[in-house]
């Protein structure tokens, strides 16, 4: 079965408020897009065109009048509503439909991957159908996040919830390729000690089984954090810095769907018309004359 997409932006956004009271922290600017577009680019990366995207009651309005149906960019967009934020793996409860059985990519709405070879990595990932493949990634402070512990030999023995001592320094990011059982093991799992559905108790139930690939990203890639003030800065300065040496996005939907063979040269014309004299519009204008 063709393996679909889910986008979860829920969440309060509560550590990055006052900013996050008005509106949602992934429709926040990453330089020069909203921060949705990086991880949708992602998603579209790997290929996938039928992609659920989670948000709270309130912003789910802002998130259709940016995204639309997905039809610009030659995707489907299925729109989901998650009440109440009750933990990562929720949101395979209520993809349950959605998903029909198929396999998945999840991603959350404020992670953002940069690095040469992220389109090999994610074909690699996409490709497998059994089990799951997620990414480690080595960051100063593993307490954070989802935390990977290693045997000897390099095997994961454990996944653990923002450890008080991390097991290693390598953090699961927040992408996670699954087969077509996570719906079912979500159902499974019980809230942990802070009230949520914990990805890694999903995730939990492949490793000891034998079917969850980790793979490390290198010194190579950039997995920026946007979860508070300071990183969310420096994640627009990063972007901006890339952009304006090599005169290339990062995270540019329309550029992908272009390159894809998802829209064709008057879609991408179209969309440049759209966005007019914005920076983002005359970089599409560029593609197109390439
Ligand atoms: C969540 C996951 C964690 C993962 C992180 C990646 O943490 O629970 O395992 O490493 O996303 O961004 P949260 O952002 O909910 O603190």
């Amino acid at each position: 079965m063709t393996r679909k997409g889910i986008l979860l932006a829920g969440g309060t956004g509560s550590r990055l408020w006052p900013i996050t009271l008005g509106t949602s922290k992934q429709l926040l600017p990453i330089y020069d897009k909203p921060m949705v577009y990086y991880p949708i680019s992602v998603l579209m990366l790997s290929g996938i065109r039928e992609i659920a995207i989670i948000t709270t009651p309130d912003d789910q309005p802002q998130f259709q009048r940016l995204l639309g149906d997905g039809s610009q960019w030659g995707v489907s967009f299925t729109w989901v509503i998650q009440e109440k934020p009750e933990g990562l793996a929720q949101a395979y409860l209520l993809t349950r439909d959605f998903l029909d059985g198929a396999p998945s990519a999840m991603v959350l709405g404020d992670n953002i991957f940069f690095g040469h070879g992220l389109p090999e990595i994610l074909a690699r990932a996409n490709a497998q159908e059994a089990g799951g493949t997620v990414f480690g990634y080595h960051v100063s402070d593993p307490e954070r996040y989802g935390v990977a512990a290693f045997d000897a030999d390099g095997k994961v023995t454990a996944l653990v919830e923002k450890p008080k001592v991390p097991p290693s320094s390598f953090a699961i990011t927040g992408l996670y390729f699954l087969d077509g059982r996570a719906p079912d093991l979500a159902a499974r799992i019980k809230p942990s000690a802070r009230g949520e559905l914990e990805i890694v108790d999903v995730l939990e139930h492949y490793r000891a089984e034998g079917s969850l690939q980790v793979e490390r990203m290198g010194r190579g890639f950039a997995w920026l954090d946007t979860g508070t003030p300071g990183s969310l800065l420096d994640a627009g300065n990063f972007v901006r810095t890339l952009q304006d040496r090599q005169g290339m996005q990062v995270g540019s939907p329309d550029e992908i769907a272009y390159r894809q063979g998802w829209i064709d040269a008057k879609g991408l014309a179209e969309r440049a018309k759209v966005f007019g004299k914005s920076s983002y519009g005359a970089h599409l204008e560029g593609v197109l004359k390439e």
